[in-house]
């Protein structure tokens, strides 16, 4: 079976649609690790509902970066981690991590990317006035959203809607498109 660790920083919409997912599909994936750096995040609640062991820290608690990665990969490398879904995780993967995981590390990100890379992918899609945005899942580089491109669904931007609508309409294109994203990879990577 091969191991997943999910990587999250906020609210965990995405972590809690992959876990169930997962299950609900019988994916031949084990989910065995959240990895949060921000210990009071809503999606640290999720996983204990879920079950999930959960590896939390602030960088703060480090010297630097480099070591922080470096505590997160020991905990990836006992439990034999395999691939690395990153779901809100709000910080850039530094040169630890993606050496160990080339190709292996994955994100989703609330837009048509490479259109409207960053932290706020709906807002700056709503302002542009765009007619249609949408989600990528894709592979993370040493760039801000910018990995080779796995799966895209487009969310047409209606007249009435507010950013809160549209926020709605990604989230719920997110939780689906994650789990084909993943299912796309499993078909055609031979993964731990
Ligand atoms: C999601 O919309 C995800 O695409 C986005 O953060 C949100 C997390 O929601 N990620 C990025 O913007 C990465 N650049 P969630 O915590 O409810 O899953």
């Amino acid at each position: 079976m091969k191991k997943i660790a999910i990587f999250a920083s906020g609210n965990g919409s995405n972590f809690q649609a992959l876990v169930e997912g997962i299950q609900r599909q019988k994916l031949a994936v084990q989910v065995v690790l959240l990895v949060c750096d921000q210990p009071q995040a809503h999606v640290l609640q999720r996983a204990q509902q879920l079950n999930i062991p959960i590896w939390t820290a602030s960088i703060k608690q480090f010297t630097d970066k480099t070591a922080f990665e470096t505590a997160i990969l020991t905990e990836l490398q006992q439990l034999d981690v395999g691939l690395v879904l990153l779901a809100g995780y709000m910080r850039i993967i530094g040169p630890t991590l993606l050496q160990a995981y080339p190709q292996r590390i994955i994100n989703i990100h609330p837009a048509l990317l490479p259109q409207f890379p960053g932290r706020h992918g709906i807002e700056d899609a709503f302002a542009a006035g765009v007619e249609q945005t949408g989600v990528t899942v894709h592979y993370v580089d040493a760039g801000i959203d910018s990995g080779p491109i796995i799966q895209q669904a487009v969310v047409p931007v209606q007249p009435q809607d507010t950013v809160a609508s549209l926020s709605a309409r990604i989230h719920q294109t997110e939780h689906w498109l994650y789990l084909a994203g993943l299912e796309k990879v499993l078909a055609t990577r031979s993964l731990k």
